[in-house]
């Protein structure tokens, strides 16, 4: 048997993006194991979608931590124990740290609602339209210390048509998110096998 490679999904929210990984990973175009979710909301969405297809889930809450360093420490130690190897931002709403940032160098990939660049941080949909651009898009980057400026992994574009609320962006922009993320990962975790 291949060995499959073991993800941890990082998520705050709804949790669609991790939906559409394992639905990636069920119908074979992904070979990979998400080991655990780590959520920093105990009461987000995501965890009843985890619960449900039974992937083991760390949730904790930060305030209880007096550093951000204590409670990536002890992620770390969860993260050890199910033997991940990439870490995968969907969602987490939180900046990563040094403590996992050294651990896992060059190991965790996110993805951002924009072509960045352009659009880094909070409600990049809404900055996007309260700019007037008419083309916005998903971009998927490396992770570093900074808000979303890692390095670029792939780009797809969105047009922003005339007629379109924020809501219909907002879904033209996570269809899109649904079939990259899973193709990337895919693409990254072939490479690591090359090596
Ligand atoms: C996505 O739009 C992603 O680009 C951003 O957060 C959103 C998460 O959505 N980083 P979901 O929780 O996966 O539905």
């Amino acid at each position: 048997m291949s060995h499959k490679t073991k993800l941890a999904i990082f998520a705050s929210g709804t949790g669609s993006n991790y939906d559409a990984i394992m639905a990636a990973i069920n119908n074979g175009l992904l070979e990979a194991e998400v080991a655990i979710l780590v959520c920093d909301r105990p009461n987000a969405a995501v965890i009843e979608k985890a619960k449900k297809k039974q992937t083991p889930i760390f949730s904790f809450d930060p305030k209880q931590y007096s550093a951000k360093a204590d409670f990536e420490r002890e992620i770390i130690q969860q993260l050890c124990v199910k033997g991940v190897e990439w870490i995968i931002l969907a969602g987490y709403m939180r900046l990563i740290g040094q403590t996992l940032l050294n651990r896992y160098e060059g190991k965790i990939i996110n993805i951002h609602p924009s072509l960045l660049p352009s659009f880094p941080g909070l409600d990049a949909i809404g900055q996007a339209i309260e700019a007037g651009v008419k083309l916005t898009g998903v971009t998927i980057h490396y992770v570093d210390a900074g808000m979303d400026t890692g390095q670029i992994i792939a780009q797809a574009p969105v047009t922003i048509s005339e007629d379109m609320s924020k809501a219909d962006l907002q879904s033209a922009i996570q269809k899109v998110e649904h079939q990259l993320y899973p193709t990337i990962i895919k693409q990254l975790i072939n490479r690591g096998k090359q090596l």
